[in-house]
């Protein structure tokens, strides 16, 4: 179902990347735009791009981990421009480059501290306001890897599966305060973040041509925004296999950390 355009729109994560692109993509006349990461000079960089597309943009550096900084940044933005659309976008990966890598508690706990309860840091005070007005959409960046555990990236693969696993568990309760909740599941996009990862990367998008299917699919209202195609019923496929089978396939694939030589 189709609704009217967002016009007051949150991104995390906006500095860069994915996050960067999808604020370029809403960025136009009327809009206003709310973007955070930590990096100023980068957000700022993003930002005068945007206003050259008309848009109003106020940013703030905040760590999406700092749940106080998160919030009070939301909530002020929220009280000038009551917030249409947030997109919790902001997130690390973790990989492990090699068999004898690992991911202690330390780096294990930053992932999940970014991309799971960062996320929720956003998307909580805002679903508070979002209730009262009666209306809203959050939109949560998760991943491809959110559906079957990769044993090159587990911290990353638990992070996104936790987060697509609150956003399906909230969705309905939301849904009866005119609350949307859509979870992205996205394949490899070109960004920073895919450049480093060490595995094959099938089907990689721009983050232009991502930016734009999500946006197209979240006006349409879609709980779930999974792509590319391919990839996402290959992943599908997989969880329907015995464990040990998928474990072999995403092996044979390069989602096993390398053996040293
Ligand atoms: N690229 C892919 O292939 C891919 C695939 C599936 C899902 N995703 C997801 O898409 C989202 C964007 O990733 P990307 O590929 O665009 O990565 P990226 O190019 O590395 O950008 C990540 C963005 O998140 C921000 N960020 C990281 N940690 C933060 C923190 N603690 N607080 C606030 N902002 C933080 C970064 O800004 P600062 O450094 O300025 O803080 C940057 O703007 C992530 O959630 C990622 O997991 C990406």
């Amino acid at each position: 179902m189709c609704k009217a355009a967002p016009r007051h729109i949150a991104v995390t994560g906006a500095s860069a990347g994915l996050g960067r692109a999808l604020a370029l993509a809403y960025a136009r006349h009327g809009v206003v735009l709310g973007l955070s990461g930590r990096d100023a000079s980068r957000l700022e960089a993003c930002a005068a791009d945007c206003r050259s597309r008309g848009a109003t943009v106020v940013i703030a550096t905040a760590d999406v981990r700092d749940a106080e900084a998160t919030q009070n940044w939301l909530t002020d933005f929220d009280a000038q421009h009551p917030i249409d659309l947030l997109i919790a976008n902001a997130g690390v990966a973790s990989t492990l480059a090699h068999a004898n890598d690992w991911e202690g508690r330390e780096r294990t706990a930053n992932i999940v501290d970014t991309n799971f309860t960062g996320a929720l840091n956003a998307a909580l005070p805002v679903i508070e306001r979002m209730r009262t007005r009666g209306r809203g959409h959050i939109a949560l960046i998760s991943s491809i890897a959110a559906l079957r555990g990769m044993a090159i990236s587990p911290a990353y693969c638990a992070s996104k599966a936790a987060l697509k696993a609150w956003g399906d568990s909230v969705r309905p309760v939301l849904a009866r305060d005119n609350i949307r909740v859509s979870i992205v599941l996205p394949g490899f996009v070109k960004t920073a973040m895919s450049d480093v990862f060490p595995g094959d990367k099938p089907f990689m998008w721009t983050a232009e041509k991502a930016a734009h299917h999500i946006q197209s699919k979240l006006q349409k209202g879609r709980a779930e925004i999974a792509f590319p195609g391919m990839l996402a019923f290959g992943m599908r496929l997989l969880t329907l296999l015995p464990a040990a089978l998928a474990d072999a396939i995403l092996g044979r694939m390069s989602y096993l950390p390398r053996e040293e030589r």
